[in-house]
């Protein structure tokens, strides 16, 4: 039997990520499932292939867009100079995903290179979380930015984003740049 809780029920956006760190962790957790989904797509199963890949491209059109707007200039603001090379690497890593995600504007599955380009995608995006959750998210925590404000930005930059997806029936283009820039 479960155990009762004796604390007051707690309000509908208990469940909302508590700071910049926690929503971002589950935006990697969210595309790595779907790209889990794929592997284990059947060869001919090109519709699920087809929707896993475009829900994938869309998922990290936006992570890669709010953390370009808020989480990198913060992170340039905030780390040690030594530090910021990660957040350039991260910049050159969303160049890669980006152009990536480009190719599939004129790919579509069942076409030679689709899966060749999801998986090199896949890989390149598993390597990138795996490099901004082990360094750049803890030296961002240990700098001191705030990281609930920052959360609150990411999230509401979010869910415009995510509505907007939905009026243009998925196409919302990254910009698709490189840029070096520090925030002045
Ligand atoms: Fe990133
Ligand atoms: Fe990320």
């Amino acid at each position: 039997m479960k155990e009762k809780s004796s604390r007051a029920p707690e309000p509908a956006e208990a469940n909302a990520p508590s700071d910049a760190i926690a929503l971002l962790k589950a935006d990697h957790r969210s595309v790595e499932r779907l790209f889990d989904a794929f592997e284990k797509t059947g060869d001919d199963d090109l519709e699920a292939k087809g929707t896993l890949a475009q829900r994938a491209c869309e998922e990290l059109t936006v992570h890669a867009i709010i953390e370009e707007e808020f989480l990198y200039p913060a992170a340039h603001k905030a780390l040690q100079r030594q530090d910021e090379i990660d957040v350039d690497e991260a910049y050159v890593e969303h160049f890669l995903v980006k152009t990536l995600i480009g190719k599939f504007g004129s790919l579509k599955p069942g076409d030679d290179g689709f899966d060749a380009t999801f998986k090199v995608m896949s890989e390149l995006v598993k390597h990138h979380v795996e490099e901004e959750e082990s360094e750049l998210f803890p030296e961002l925590r240990k700098s001191g930015v705030d990281l609930v404000a920052l959360g609150e930005k990411l999230g509401a930059r979010k869910t415009e984003l995510m509505s907007k997806l939905e009026e243009t029936g998925s196409k919302l283009a990254g910009d698709g740049s490189l840029s070096f820039a520090r925030p002045s």
